[in-house]
């Protein structure tokens, strides 16, 4: 079993002294292959996508069962910037604004040879180092044209393909240029199976198939929603670093006028303009004015993480975020509260931290894949806390009964939505949190992987 991705498991750094040092990453990707074991001989193909990454495929330094991609550093930004994190996110997502953007001209087209070049470099790697009628598992929208070009170099492979992203309706696809849009969708019905994270994923690229090719052909079409990993949560919440974080939000957090703590509104993102970052910051703001009660009784504890920084919309963007979270603690703050408490410094034991407090959990991305926060909070938080959800993260499809639904544009029902969370009852707080719970954790990552892997073994090759 073979698979392949841009972000791989592990990553490397040149320490001061020269030495590398590796870092594993996280996600449910890694956690769901890591909870299946060492497979007998499976192989991840990611990409080099750091100088550290890089000098360690020069040293010949490595993982068992990893093997890096050292394409051209030129090359894979052009693909990884220029077109997945750009013109595929965005087509995906549907982040466009249209007057002015996208402009498909001769620039685009030069980054869309660097892009095929990176997807071949993999298709040749999984061609040279999968076994005879073995099981290769292709991720995510950089990745679209190998099982294409993969079935052409090995007809006998059974080739899978998963989405972690939304896809994007026919209506909107269609802006790609013609011939492009046909190579993307060829060049995922080249595998075996699809795999989406909903069904109106899934819906929409069999729309694009039969609006623009002719249908799926012989390609099978699955849904597998990704769930939160219950156990590793539950276990890593609860060590010492954690604590040591929630003491330090605690003292950020501080204490309501008439004693006791405040209330928390929880939001921990990767800064990118998908998740609506903005207008949940104005959707607090607009609480503030419209329930002053929640004056001083309230803290919009907000992580945003540096996300893809190369490109300009994103560093953008980021800055937005902070504007706006400054402008809200200089309006509303007073000395003893500060009304957001955001961070941009990624900790992955601050965020359990911040779970672990949250009354209420804000997620209202524009479109998303799944949203693996919605369903990582209900699972962590002490008390157990109000969800407010947007109608279009792929995780609604699962959790949308006990959530609080929102429609992500509209701020002003945003702020409605928050008030409901946080005047919940406790016990109603605490039994939709349960519901939630459960609903979040009925596909761990380990079996998520599994049941990809056992379905595309049912099929036949090609
Ligand atoms: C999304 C994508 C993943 C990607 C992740 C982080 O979840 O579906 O493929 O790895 O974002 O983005 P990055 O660009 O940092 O890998």
């Amino acid at each position: 079993m073979l698979v392949a991705s841009n972000r791989g498991p592990v990553s490397y750094e040149v320490a001061d002294d020269g030495s590398l040092r590796a870092k594993r990453g996280g996600g449910g990707l890694v956690s769901g292959l890591s909870a299946i074991g060492p497979d007998a001989g499976a192989l991840w193909v990611c990409s080099a996508l750091s100088d550290g990454d890089r000098e360690a495929v020069r040293r010949g330094v490595g993982e068992d069962g990893v093997r890096m991609l050292d394409v051209p550093a030129d090359v894979h930004a052009d693909a990884y910037n220029g077109i997945a994190n750009s013109v595929l996110w965005f087509v995906h997502h549907m982040l466009y604004q249209t007057p002015v953007e996208p402009v498909f001209d001769a620039e685009f087209r030069r980054r869309w040879a660097s892009y095929e070049a990176y997807n071949r470099a993999f298709a040749e790697a999984l061609a040279e180092e999968a076994a005879r009628g073995a099981a290769v598992l292709v991720q995510d929208y950089h990745l679209t044209l190998v099982p294409g070009m993969l079935r052409e170099l090995r007809p006998d492979l059974r080739i899978g393909h998963f989405s972690h992203t939304p896809w994007a309706p026919p209506e909107y696809f269609r802006m790609l240029p013609d011939d492009i849009a046909g190579q993307v969708l060829r060049g995922m019905l080249g595998a075996d199976r699809l795999g989406f994270l909903t069904h109106r994923w899934a819906d929409a690229f069999t729309a694009c198939c039969e609006r623009f090719t002719d249908g799926l052909g012989d390609t099978a079409v699955g849904v597998h929603g990704l769930g939160a990993d219950a156990d590793f949560l539950r276990a890593r919440s609860h060590e010492a670093d954690v604590e040591e974080r929630i003491a330090v939000l605690r003292e950020e957090i501080g204490a309501a006028p008439e004693g006791g703590p405040r209330r928390t509104i929880v939001r921990v993102d990767r800064t990118e303009l998908s998740k609506n970052i903005v207008r949940g910051l104005l959707a607090y703001r607009q609480l503030l004015d419209d329930h002053p009660e929640w004056r001083e009784r309230v803290v919009h504890i907000a992580f945003a993480y540096p996300s893809r920084q190369d490109l300009a919309v994103y560093r953008d963007y980021t800055a937005e975020v902070q504007r706006i979270a400054e402008e809200i603690n200089e309006r509303y703050g007073t000395p003893g509260w500060r009304p957001v408490v955001l961070h941009v410094r990624d900790d992955f034991a601050r965020s359990l931290a911040a779970y672990r407090l949250a009354d209420v959990a804000l997620v209202n991305p524009i479109r998303d894949g799944m949203n693996l926060v919605a369903k990582e909070v209900p699972v962590v938080s002490d008390a157990g806390c109000a969800l407010v959800l947007s109608r279009e993260a792929g995780a609604h499809e699962e959790l949308g009964e006990d959530a609080i639904t929102v429609n992500p544009y509209d701020v002003v029902e945003t702020a409605g939505a928050l008030h409901e969370a946080l005047a919940m009852s406790p016990e109603e707080r605490a039994d939709r949190g349960k519901r939630l719970a459960a609903a979040a954790t009925a596909l761990p990552p380990a079996r998520w992987f599994l049941e990809q892997l056992d379905a595309l073994r049912d099929r036949k090759p090609g």
